[in-house]
């Protein structure tokens, strides 16, 4: 009998969960709110449901051998009932953990790992306000306590919401008072105040362990736009030595997996980090599929999702291996013509049966290679908005370079 591997949530990243689980010849079912949502394409069985519709989670628990979560924010009162319940092999400690970034910060602080300089804002003698006291802030006293705090971490700063940030959202630079004035809005919710990190760059390392064994994938260096990832590039110079990790890679690998067994966290862990000159700063972990781990699917001898599937089936973990330097382009709204224009020329090639003129008529879901070395995934969602991720490229082999000087230009 197949083993039933259930996904809660039902975006890219469980689409390409249920990829790899289907070479694993596993059954999918994925949970998610959108009836339209990518994984369901993929899936075997779909549950539409909200994420805190307990009784939604409990059908997709109960048609599940094991579950996994690609979606972070499911109210940890739930997650605790179903924990008892059921098979949520990676359990929800570290859910729980990175969903709240103060207490995300805090906890990489006492296992080892450094974050930038943050306070939680605002705050009455270094004790948080709750959610019912920002509310009922007043907009000077939002102010007030903005300018108390900014003027113990320093200008300049990130404020950002402590939970439901993602790309960007929820978050505010400040580098003077009039951006503290339009930033002090964020304070109707709990919220942290980071140090701006003047980083060299940024890196993340994606992390599978078995609570025994525990893999970690080649570095990638990570160039956002907007706050957006926008580009992975693999090997990640400064964190090179020849064919190998140089010394700063290894240290920070090694910080790395040490936090991950240090919290006895199992399954997979991506952690974000910002790089200057030999040091390294955590920004914040997901206990899920990364984005930045896309690439190691045509990029490595095996894939974060792979490696996933291997952890949620009980089978032995592979160590990855990079295949050659590889690019990933993250295909946001603004893009997906440019993507799909990719797919339209691969096919006019494609010989005499199959015609393609436009780029319309290419679906809006596409998986697989157009071109030589160019991987294309479009995720099929029926929405493209401008900053949406509708999907990615991965070029492999692609030096950044060959990128620049040859593809850069496709692109918005
Ligand atoms: N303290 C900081 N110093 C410097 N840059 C920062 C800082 N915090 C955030 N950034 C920049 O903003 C980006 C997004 O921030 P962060 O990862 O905290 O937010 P997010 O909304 O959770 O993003 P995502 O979901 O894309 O990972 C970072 O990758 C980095 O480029
Ligand atoms: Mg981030």
């Amino acid at each position: 009998m197949k083993k039933r591997i259930g996904i809660i949530g039902g975006g890219q990243l469980g689409l390409m969960i249920a990829q790899a689980a289907h070479r694993l010849d596993a059954f999918v079912t994925a949970l998610d709110p959108s009836p339209d949502a990518p994984a369901f394409a993929e899936a075997d069985a779909r549950i539409v449901g909200a994420f805190d519709d307990l009784a939604a989670l409990e059908r997709l628990c109960e048609a599940s051998d094991v579950v996994t979560y690609e979606f972070e924010n499911v109210p940890g009162d739930i997650l605790r009932h179903l924990e008892g319940k059921y098979n949520i092999k990676q359990g929800i400690a570290p859910l729980f953990d990175s969903q709240d970034r103060l207490r995300e910060k805090d906890n990489a602080r006492m296992h080892g790992l450094e974050p930038p300089r943050y306070r939680a804002v605002p705050a009455i003698d270094d004790v948080p306000l709750d959610a019912e006291a920002c509310a009922a802030l007043s907009p000077q006293s939002r102010l007030l306590h903005l300018g108390m705090s900014v003027g113990k971490i320093g200008m300049p700063c990130v404020l950002k919401t402590r939970t439901l940030g993602y790309d960007g959202h929820g978050q505010a630079i400040i580098r003077d008072m009039e951006d503290m004035e339009k930033a002090a809005d964020l304070l109707s919710v709990p919220c942290i105040l980071e140090e701006m990190v003047d980083f060299d760059f940024e890196c993340s390392v994606i992390m599978v362990s078995d609570g025994k064994d525990i893999i970690h994938f080649p570095v990638s260096r990570n160039i956002h736009r907007d706050g957006i990832l926008d580009l992975c590039i693999v090997p990640a110079s400064g964190l090179q030595n020849g064919g190998g990790e140089n010394d700063l890679c290894r240290r920070i690998t090694a910080s790395c997996e040490s936090f991950m067994k240090s919290c006895s966290y199992r399954g997979i862990l991506a952690i974000e980090l910002f790089v200057k000159g030999d040091r390294f700063y955590f920004n914040e972990m997901a206990p899920r599929p990364h984005n930045s781990g896309h690439w190691t699917i045509e990029g490595c001898t095996t894939s974060q999702y792979m490696e996933l599937c291997h952890f949620l089936l009980g089978l032995p973990l592979k160590r990855p291996e990079l295949i050659s330097p590889a690019v990933m382009k993250n295909i946001l709204g603004q893009d997906l013509d440019a993507a799909k224009t990719v797919v339209a020329e691969s096919l006019v090639g494609a010989g005499p049966g199959i015609e393609v003129s436009a780029s319309e008529d290419v679906d809006n879901a596409f998986c697989g290679e157009a071109g030589k070395g160019v991987y294309v995934h479009l995720y099929g969602k029926t929405q493209s908005r401008p900053k949406r991720k509708m999907g990615h490229i991965t070029f492999v082999p692609m030096t950044p370079e060959r990128y620049y000087s040859g593809w850069a230009a496709r692109f918005v």
